[in-house]
């Protein structure tokens, strides 16, 4: 039989060699910046696995899109057969390798959640999700983990590929990606003894470098946080992909206020001119529902600081979040949401009303109206945020965000309390198909809700009704 890859450690680059010596009982996290050798070293510890279990040993690589697929089969078809030659059997309809010693290697493709029936009875000993960044939220990476079997005496091992930027950049970095390398550590999501490794292409010395390094920065040339990533394999730069130019802390954070500004109908301050203060909600149950209470400055100083008229402060959040992944609601239904909304609105001293998004007001064809109507008759209400304002409302929040700190601007101020806020709006990626938006698939709830609070229309009727002049 030919030799296994560990019994030619010249083929391996340092690091590859290094994390061949990473226990196999470590599921492993193959993180850094594009090309390093993580797919060629996956085939490498495949190789090790097939060799040392013959037909026993069973892997499965998952990816998300098909030509990301192929991709993938033709690097193994080229490692394959440069160790077993005509030996190897390949099955290139079903994408699957059949290694001399009866070892299988399936590739397939994992997109959604139906595509996970076939793998349900199914034993895997090896699996690996590549380019796991393509995942915006980690459940089916997950769920892999459950035909994750094999007999007594084979190990079995989770391996997570994945490079910076992307849909699943936010779980990525939260679970794995900033780690500090080579240091055991358990997954806190799935209980898994892991291994973070980050290598960067100036740790493969099987390509030409120079080359590389500039075709990378020429395949991001617009976008010169996503080529520092890549490069440097530092996941961090790419915190604030959107908005990433025009949120500073220093400058758009604002400590949480203990109450509101004088408003009117609230505060006996006729000769000062009051704070409008609403309520802006992007809608969620599976998905997370994010609710804002919003106040707009009519160019006052409060809690020691001016904000110019028209800026807006995101004084409190409500939001209801699975702990563990931003893209994911707790199901709540509306009246408990409501409840919830209303505890806040009780809270601050303020109105429930204010603005959500379109979609909350179609008729859903049941007895209980439209979801808008749900939260009107449990006390809440809302109108109509702006409608099909999409780019152009991330284009307002932008200018806003930028525009915060200047004396004669209104700008966009978020209190340091809206923690949904902090954490997902920031590290927001682009649309890689638009980049003059959002990428609607990354948590971008937190970011609806504050263009629903930004593209209201002015003094919305509601609050006019609320207070009168
Ligand atoms: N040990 C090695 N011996 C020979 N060639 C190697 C070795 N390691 C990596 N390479 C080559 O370097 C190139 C990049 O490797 P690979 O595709 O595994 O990188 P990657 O980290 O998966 O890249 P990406 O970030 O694009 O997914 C490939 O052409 C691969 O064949
Ligand atoms: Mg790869």
């Amino acid at each position: 039989m030919p030799a296994a890859t560990d019994q030619r450690p010249d083929q391996l680059s340092p690091w590859q060699a290094q994390a061949m010596s990473v226990p196999e009982s470590m599921d492993l996290f193959l993180g850094g910046g594009r090309g390093p050798g993580k797919t060629y070293t996956l085939a490498a510890m495949f190789l090790r696995h097939a060799e040392q279990h013959g037909p026993r040993a069973r892997c499965l690589v998952v990816r998300k899109s098909f030509p990301g697929l192929q991709d993938i089969e033709a690097e193994f078809l080229e490692y394959f057969t440069a160790v077993y030659g005509s030996a190897l059997r390949h099955d290139g309809q079903k994408h699957r390798f059949t290694l001399p010693g009866g070892a299988t290697i399936q590739l397939d493709q994992l997109e959604r959640e139906p595509d996970f029936q076939k793998y349900q009875g199914k034993s895997f000993s090896h699996i690996a999700v590549d380019e796991s960044g393509q995942y915006a939220s980690p459940v089916l990476v997950d769920r892999l983990r459950s035909s994750l079997r094999a007999p007594v005496g084979v190990p079995v091992r989770f391996f997570i590929l994945a490079n910076p930027g992307g849909q699943g950049h936010h779980w990525l970095v939260r679970r794995y990606a900033q780690r500090a390398s080579w240091k055991p550590y358990v997954c806190p999501a799935t209980g898994a003894d892991f291994v973070t490794i980050s290598a960067t292409y100036r740790d493969n010395e099987f390509i030409d470098r120079d080359k590389y390094a500039k075709n990378l920065m020429a395949a991001c040339a617009t976008d010169p946080e996503l080529a520092k990533a890549w490069l440097d394999g530092d996941w961090s730069v790419l915190r604030g992909a959107y908005f990433s130019n025009v949120i500073d802390e220093h400058r758009n954070m604002v400590e949480p206020w203990p109450k509101l500004p004088p408003r009117r109908g609230y505060d006996p301050y006729d000769d000062v001119e009051p704070w409008h203060t609403y309520l802006a909600h992007d809608f969620g149950s599976a998905a997370p529902s994010v609710t804002y209470l919003c106040a707009e400055s009519p160019g006052a100083e409060w809690e020691g600081f001016f904000y110019p008229r028209g800026s807006i402060v995101l004084v409190a959040e409500e939001a209801t979040v699975h702990p563990d992944d931003d893209n994911q609601g707790l199901g709540l239904t509306v009246p408990d949401q409501a409840s919830r909304i209303l505890s806040m609105c009780k809270r601050w001293e303020c109105d429930p009303r204010g603005v959500a998004d379109d979609a909350i007001f179609n008729k859903t064809g049941s007895q209980s109206g439209s979801i808008g109507d749900e939260f009107r008759r449990a006390g809440v209400s809302f109108s109509r945020a702006k409608k099909g304002a999409r780019i152009s409302g991330w284009q307002v929040m932008r200018r806003l965000l930028s525009d915060a700190g200047q004396p004669d601007k209104p700008g966009l101020y978020i209190s340091r309390s809206c923690r949904y806020w902090w954490q997902t709006v920031p590290s927001l990626p682009r649309d890689h198909r638009n980049p003059e938006d959002v990428d609607s698939t990354a948590p971008d709830h937190a970011a609806d809700a504050c263009r629903y609070a930004l593209t209201r229309e002015k003094w919305a009727t509601s609050i006019k009704v609320q207070f009168p002049n």
